[in-house]
């Protein structure tokens, strides 16, 4: 089966893309209006996408025609948010946060979540998160019909203590984070396996790497 997208109603693709690219991670985002009013959301479309300079990106949609969604508004107006991951522990608060709204409902009193201070942007950080990242805005491209892809640079990386030992090897099960799937689908990691990186020399060796137990 092949989609030609020029042919294929947005909210079709929408269906393809949500459905095909999965597991995809879940950026809480946490802002304020600049004026003290506190806002959270979940975007899943969302990936990290370098470490030098640390770069994020969020995929944001309109509200509806020329209404912007009030993550987006609240970055434009402050150049700064925080990125929450997700885990099991706060999935169902996320989707409160998720809820369409009015702009100036504080989405984590509703969700019972904690706002915490961050230490070098406006916006607070979710003290039940197991990782949240204090980002300031980068870039905004925008397309048509009012989507917005927001580039973040990452100023700084808290984490739940016992999560990374003093390699900055990080514990993937314990962090327990959450995967979105289409619509309400969610997954949690729980079938891992590692493939070791092969050389050139290795490869040229005859050596073949096979899935083997996980290690972290
Ligand atoms: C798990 C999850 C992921 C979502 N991902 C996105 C996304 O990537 N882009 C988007 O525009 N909306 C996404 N939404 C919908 C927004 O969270 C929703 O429109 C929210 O009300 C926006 O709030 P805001 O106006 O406070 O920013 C997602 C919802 C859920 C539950």
């Amino acid at each position: 089966m092949i989609y030609d997208f020029a042919a294929t109603a947005p909210a079709d693709r929408y269906k393809l893309l949500a459905g095909c690219v999965v597991p995809r991670p879940i950026a809480l985002v946490s802002t304020t209006d600049g004026k003290g009013a506190l806002n959270a959301a979940p975007y899943s479309f969302f990936n990290v996408m370098s470490h030098e300079p640390a770069l994020l990106v969020l995929g944001i949609d309109q509200r509806r025609t020329d209404v912007s969604k009030d993550t987006v508004a609240n970055i434009r107006a402050t150049n700064d948010f925080v990125v929450n991951l997700v885990d099991t522990g706060i999935a169902e608060a996320m989707n409160v946060c998720a809820i369409d709204f009015d702009a100036g409902v504080d989405e984590l009193r509703e969700a019972g979540l904690t706002p915490a201070a961050s230490t070098q942007v406006r916006a607070p950080r979710i003290a039940e998160a197991p990782v949240a990242m204090e980002c300031r805005l980068m870039d905004e491209l925008r397309y048509r019909n009012g989507r917005s892809i927001v580039v973040g640079e990452i100023l700084a990386f808290h984490v739940r203590d016992g999560i990374v030992d003093e390699r900055f090897h990080v514990d993937t099960l314990a962090l327990d984070l959450v995967g979105r799937l289409a619509g309400g689908g969610y997954c949690r990691i729980a079938e891992p396996f590692s493939i070791p990186r092969l050389s050139p020399a290795d490869w040229a060796a005859g050596k073949r790497a096979r899935i083997s137990p996980f290690r972290g």
